[in-house]
C-alpha cells in the first residue's frame, strides 16, 4: 500500500472511531405516545409535507449525529408508552443501557427542531458541570394571573423563560429523578430540579414549534416553507 493510501485509510479509521464513541455515550428518547387530546387525536402520526411528525423529529435528531434513538409510541420500531408523558419517558429510558452517560429527551410534537439547537444542548451537557440542559426562549407576551376572567396580578417576566425540548441530562441523574417521585411533570427537567440538581438553559429557537392544537400544524407548514425544519 502506498504511503498516501495508508494515510487515507487511517484517517477513515479514526473518523469511524470518533463517530462510534460519539453515539455510544449519548442516546435519545423520542416520546410519541400521547393521545393528542388538545389536537383532536394522535398528532405524532399526522402528515407534515409527506412525513409524519415523529419522523421529522427523529430525522432531526439523527442529523445532529445521534445514532441511538429510542422512539416511544405505537410506530414501527417503537416501544410502548405510558399514561402520562413522564411514564412514556421512563419506558424509553429503560431501553437505554446503563453505561450511556448522557440522554436527550425530545417530543415528537416538535418536528421542526434544528440540528444546531440539538447540538447546543449536547455541547453544554458535555462541559460536564451540570445535570441537565434545556433550550429556552424569552417570553414575548405579558403574563398575568387570573381568577376566572378577573386579572389578579401581572407577573414580572424578567426572570421567566419558556422551555422546549430536546432536554439533555446525565442519564444516571435522570433515572434517579424519575425514581424519586411520581408527581405529574410537564417536562423532565422539573424532576431533576426537584432533586436539587443543577439545570441550565441554552438558547432555544422560536421556530422549534410545539404542535399542541390543530392550527399549529398550519404554522408548522408555513415555517417549513420558509426554510425551517
Ligand atoms: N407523550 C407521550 N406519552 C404520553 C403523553 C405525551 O409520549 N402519555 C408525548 C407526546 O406524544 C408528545 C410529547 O409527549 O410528543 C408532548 O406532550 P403533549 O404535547 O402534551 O402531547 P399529548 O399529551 O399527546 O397532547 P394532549 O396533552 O393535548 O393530550
Ligand atoms: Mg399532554
Amino acid at each position: 500500500m502506498s504511503l498516501s493510501g495508508f494515510a487515507l485509510d487511517s484517517r477513515f479509521f479514526l473518523g469511524t472511531l470518533v463517530a462510534m464513541s460519539a453515539s455510544a455515550d449519548l442516546w435519545a428518547v423520542l416520546v410519541a405516545a400521547g393521545s393528542g387530546a388538545r389536537f383532536g387525536g394522535p398528532k405524532h402520526e399526522v402528515d407534515l409535507d409527506g412525513d409524519p411528525l415523529w419522523i421529522h423529529a427523529e430525522r432531526a435528531l439523527r442529523a445532529s449525529g445521534l445514532e441511538d434513538v429510542i422512539v416511544v409510541g405505537d410506530v414501527p420500531g417503537g416501544v410502548g408508552g405510558g399514561p402520562r408523558r413522564r411514564d412514556s419517558v421512563a419506558k424509553g429510558l429503560a431501553q437505554v443501557p446503563d453505561e450511556v452517560e448522557f440522554v436527550l429527551v425530545h417530543d415528537a410534537a416538535r418536528p421542526l427542531v434544528a440540528p444546531a439547537l440539538v447540538q447546543r444542548v449536547i455541547e453544554r451537557l458535555r462541559v460536564g458541570d451540570v445535570a441537565g440542559v434545556v433550550p429556552a426562549i424569552p417570553l414575548r407576551d405579558t403574563i398575568k394571573e387570573t381568577d376566572d376572567d378577573v386579572v389578579t396580578r401581572t407577573v414580572d417576566r424578567s426572570s421567566l423563560v419558556a422551555v422546549q425540548t430536546p432536554q439533555g441530562f446525565v442519564t444516571a441523574v435522570l433515572r434517579m429523578a424519575h425514581a424519586a417521585n411520581d408527581e405529574e411533570a410537564s417536562d423532565d427537567a422539573v424532576l431533576v430540579e426537584a432533586l436539587g440538581e443543577r439545570v441550565v438553559v441554552v438558547e432555544g429557537d422560536p421556530a422549534n414549534l410545539k404542535i399542541t392544537y390543530a392550527e399549529d400544524l398550519e404554522l408548522a407548514r408555513l415555517l417549513r416553507s420558509s426554510g425551517h425544519g
